[in-house]
């Protein structure tokens, strides 16, 4: 490393490949982040790539002390990543805290065929030995066998309108220690609230909130994570609701991070019974109360 007017820059040595940036942080493979669009092919990083870096590790700061928590407690961890995609989180996460230790499996569920395929020949590649990816809706995962007992943290990282929920029925049916969610949109609850629009202006102001059609898609947005939340603590996780700094391109730069701590939140059922009647949809009762 060498220093121009005070910044610390990389210094390639004849014949032999040069230093990748100062941001990349010891050991991280280049092969990884050529792959990830993070490094260019000649594994330099542009400013969209820059930005794009410390957005991954902006989310690594959450997640890196859950992992440390739960190896600490069990000496072993699983965690399964649902509506994966590239599996950029998933690689990423094996990369930064799992690739130097035995022990630790990343699971990715994704229902498009040919990027599981695409993510399982990269982690071979790599030798990413402990990572796996099933090509499954979410839904059907819960009863998979090829998933192992116990899960003990459950990502969903922008899976697509309801798969979230499913996410989030995964992590309560298996129990999971800690739940990372950043919802996608989710078309459902701003459906059911423009269905019944016009009773609801007839019944009162508060139908004002999701009149206009723009109002009417992030209200909806907004009354499905609340109603997530109290889900998750009406099975006694400790909810934290923050944003995903630096997240500007994207719309959907809210970060929910539930972990299992004890007794239910005494109020939370009764809470999401009142606003599902006050609002309109008890039609999804089914999908927030259990
Ligand atoms: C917007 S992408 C996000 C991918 C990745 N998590 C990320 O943040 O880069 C959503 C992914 O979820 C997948 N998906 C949507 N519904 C799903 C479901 N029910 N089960 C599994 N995967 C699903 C889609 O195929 C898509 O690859």
């Amino acid at each position: 490393m060498s220093r121009v007017r005070g910044k610390r820059v990389p210094v390639a040595v004849a014949g032999q490949a040069p230093a990748p940036p100062a941001e990349i942080r010891p050991g991280q493979s280049i092969e990884l982040l050529k792959e990830l669009h993070i490094l260019t092919r000649d594994g330099k990083l542009n400013q969209d790539s820059r930005r794009k870096l410390k957005q991954v590790y902006h989310l690594y700061g959450f997640i890196e002390p859950l992992l440390d928590e739960t190896l600490a407690a069990r000496g072993d961890l699983t965690l399964v990543d649902h509506g994966a995609g590239k599996s950029y989180l998933g690689f990423i996460l094996y990369d930064l805290f799992l690739k130097e230790r035995a022990v630790g499996h990343v699971h990715g569920i994704e229902t498009r065929a040919e990027l599981v395929a695409r993510s399982q020949a990269l982690a071979e590649r790599l030798g990413f030995g402990r990572m796996r990816f099933l090509n499954l809706p979410v839904l059907e995962s819960i009863a998979s066998r090829e998933l192992p007992d116990p899960v003990d943290i459950v990502t969903a990282l922008h899976a697509c309108d309801t798969a979230t929920d499913d996410a989030i029925r995964f992590a309560l049916a298996r129990d999971a220690r800690h739940i990372v969610l950043v919802p996608c949109c989710q078309a459902e609850v701003a459906a059911t609230l423009r269905q019944h629009k016009q009773t609801a202006l007839a019944r009162g102001a508060l139908a004002e909130l999701w009149r206009h059609p723009i109002h009417t898609r992030e209200f909806g947005s907004l009354v499905t994570n609340v109603l997530r939340c109290l889900l998750l603590e009406s099975h006694g996780y400790q909810v934290n609701v923050t944003e995903l700094i630096g997240w500007e391109h994207s719309m959907k730069n809210e970060l929910i991070i539930a972990s299992r701590r004890g007794p239910p939140r005494g109020n939370a059922r009764a809470r999401q019974e009142e606003i599902l009647g006050a609002l309109g949809l008890e039609d999804l009762r089914a999908r927030f109360v259990y």
